[in-house]
């Protein structure tokens, strides 16, 4: 069963999901194509837009969502991930995950008959991928010449954009302290798909460098969840990785700033640049709607 655990497992499909995202966005699909499926979506850790968007893309597409705390679910009480899968193929069309570990989401979609969605992993966020493409597309046009920079903690967002801006044809440069590197096996697949798009790849601890001629700067939070017990030392070793004025100064003059929220206003993004003119947040947090929304057609139809 095809599922959606990283971006890799849409590699040919990356462009095919955003434009669809843009046409059901725009209301350009048939009524109710999922009429009588059932979406489960198991979380393992808090969400507000992940859970919010998945749960009225269903509705709006004419389906249902079941919510699952992991707390609730035998799941939590040390049930077998394969025996939850074969179980919940029995009764759901899919199943949308938010996890601790990578590894749990590949096992659920190993035993399951239905297509499995990662809504987050220590790894991968691949619909917030999907999201920020469609927004980066809405906003510039086209995605061609243009150049994404992560700053900050190389992490599970950071990951996913890593795959899928060569895929889009963007360069990406990611600026981040020693030891804050992007995952080592998704950076390489990432070079590969840049050498196949003929884009680039960096990665530097020097801001300057990684952001050079960029037009999208994106962060992320310093402490996601699960890394509580570093936050001193996150704060301290991440502190001059702010992306402040002085930061967007040194991006293109039509930089976009993009923030997968939630947010910390005064640790990775100063509050003048995250409410500011060149903030597109609030786009960017809407969007995770149309894109799952095309990646629920495009799995469960
Ligand atoms: N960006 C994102 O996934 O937000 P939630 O944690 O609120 O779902
Ligand atoms: N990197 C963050 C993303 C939250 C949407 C985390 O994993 O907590």
């Amino acid at each position: 069963m095809d599922s959606l655990l990283s971006v890799c497992d849409i590699k040919e499909d990356v462009s095919y999901i955003i434009d669809l995202a843009i046409k059901i966005k725009a209301g350009e699909i048939e009524d109710m194509p999922l009429e009588g499926k059932t979406l489960a979506m198991i979380f393992q850790k808090s969400s507000t837009r992940t859970r919010v968007s998945f749960d009225v893309g269903m509705y709006q597409l004419g389906g249902r969502a079941i919510f699952l705390s992991s707390n609730d679910l035998q799941m939590g009480r040390g049930e077998p991930i394969s025996d939850t899968a074969k179980v919940l193929s029995r009764f759901v069309d899919g199943i949308m995950i938010r996890a601790i570990e990578h590894e749990d989401v590949v096992e659920l979609a190993k035993y399951s008959n239905v297509p499995v969605i990662s809504g987050l992993t220590n790894l991968e966020h691949p619909c917030q991928a999907l999201a920020d493409m469609l927004t980066i597309k809405e906003h510039f046009g086209s995605f061609k010449g243009k150049k994404i920079c992560f700053v900050g903690d190389g992490n599970n967002v950071c990951n996913s954009l890593l795959l899928i801006a060569p895929l889009l044809g963007m360069d990406m440069s990611v600026a981040c302290p020693e030891g804050y590197e992007p995952d080592e096996n998704i950076l390489k697949i990432s070079k590969n798909f840049a050498k196949d798009n003929n884009t680039e790849i960096t990665i530097s601890s020097d801001i300057n460098i990684a952001l050079d001629n960029v037009d999208i700067v994106y962060t992320d939070v310093w402490v996601s969840m699960g890394d509580e017990a570093e936050k001193a030392k996150r704060l301290k070793d991440l502190k001059p990785y702010q992306v402040n004025k002085e930061l967007m100064d040194i991006a293109n003059d039509d930089a976009i700033f993009m923030h997968c929220l939630p947010a910390v206003r005064g640790q990775e993004v100063s509050a003048d640049v995250i409410d500011g003119p060149q903030s597109v947040i609030y786009d960017e947090a809407e969007n995770r709607l149309h894109a799952q929304k095309a990646i629920l057609y495009h799995y469960l139809k």
